[in-house]
């Protein structure tokens, strides 16, 4: 059966470098792999079109879809547009209407960019470590939100912490499952300390391995020492599982340590496999339209693609091999540039890994 995938290029140099991605996806096509692409819109670009971030046509095809690939949304020409009609609501409301609850997050350092790390290279080397963080609830969702004005005329922003049990179960099987496939640590992060919330996020954590994966060695740490823990010494870490504001700090934190965002994919999954994949970096407007971004990102967010929604671990190797080699091949956009490199566009970058694939 033919397999759906919706393209979202979005805002800034989303378009530049889901192009490049697209041309990786062309090439599998070309060799027999059973895809068909549709382009939707998503973001200030859909904001811009239709007068709404989230256009009803771009959730159906995304629905319907296999899997969705999204380069990034926002930009500073939205930012004093209500919140509801943000870029950023575009995607929020994608993830929550898809029910995409699962995100992993890799932060994998790959060797020939030990250097581009701001951190000691003995320090981050060899660098593997997958974040999964809850993605559709938490406070980003919870009830009430909003701001009110009080009764002596001052205003007061509120938003809500909540997570039912059956939050916390399944986002801990699925961050479980991927401990079982590496090294079998999992460190559940929360602030249990101080929050009810993620107390029980605490308790749910404990006894879902206790009960259900016996094999897999639990640890739990507040999350101002994860981050701390995080840039300290990151390789004590394989597989970190969080709730979605906590998961959204160390995830940026986690990317760095690895030198660049722009090599940094993820996949979005909901209960019924389908995925949305995005590159985990922003929409970088500063170098929107300049051929100067990493597509590595988008790319490495298809191999995503192929291994969780596709079925084809095979591809998804083959496309995260082709990226090794053009790393070991001296190609360097600017964003991972040092000396002795070659400096390429992002155009270029797309083209090497269509080649060495
Ligand atoms: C991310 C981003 C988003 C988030 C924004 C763009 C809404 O920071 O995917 O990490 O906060 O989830
Ligand atoms: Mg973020």
């Amino acid at each position: 059966m033919t397999k759906r995938i919706l393209i979202l290029p979005g805002d800034g140099i989303g378009p530049e470098i889901i192009t490049e991605a697209a041309k990786v996806l062309d090439k599998l096509a070309g060799e027999g792999l059973d895809i068909a692409l549709d382009e939707g819109l998503v973001g200030g670009a859909a904001y811009e079109a239709t007068g709404t971030p989230l256009p009803p046509t771009t959730l159906e095809m995304a629905r319907e879809a296999d899997a969705t690939l999204l380069g990034a949304v926002g930009g500073p020409q939205w930012e004093s547009l209500d919140i509801s009609m943000r870029p950023e609501k575009g995607l929020l409301a994608l993830r929550s209407e898809l029910g995409l609850f699962a995100n992993l997050r890799p932060a994998v350092l790959a060797p020939q960019l030990a250097a581009a790390s701001t951190l000691k290279p003995e320090v981050v080397a060899g660098l593997d470590i997958m974040i999964v963080r809850e993605l559709t609830g938490g406070i980003y969702f919870g009830q009430p939100r909003g701001i009110r004005t009080l009764a002596d005329g001052e205003r007061e922003g509120f938003n809500t912490l909540v997570y039912a049990e059956h939050e916390i179960e399944r986002i801990m099987r699925v961050a479980c499952d991927i401990a079982m496939q590496r090294d079998k640590r999992l460190c559940s992060v929360d602030k249990a300390n101080v929050l009810e919330c993620t107390e029980l996020w605490r308790e749910v954590a404990t006894r879902i391995v206790q009960h259900e994966y016996p094999d897999i060695q639990l640890s739990h740490l507040y999350v101002d020492n994860a981050a701390m823990q995080l840039v300290k010494w990151p390789k004590q870490f394989d597989v970190m599982v969080t709730t979605n504001m906590f998961g959204d700090i160390l995830s940026d934190c986690a990317a760095m340590l690895t030198g660049s965002i722009g090599m940094l994919g993820s996949a979005s999954l909901n209960e019924k496999g389908q995925g949305l994949y995005e590159p985990i970096h922003g929409s970088a407007p500063d170098i929107a339209g300049q051929n100067i971004a990493n597509p590595l990102a988008a790319i490495l967010s298809v191999a995503m693609m192929l291994r969780h929604s596709l079925h084809e671990p095979a591809q998804a190797d083959r496309i995260e091999t082709a990226v090794n080699q053009v790393l070991d091949d001296g190609l360097r956009t600017p964003d991972i540039l040092s000396v002795g490199m070659t400096e390429v566009s992002c155009a270029e970058m797309g083209d090497a890994v269509c080649a060495a694939l």
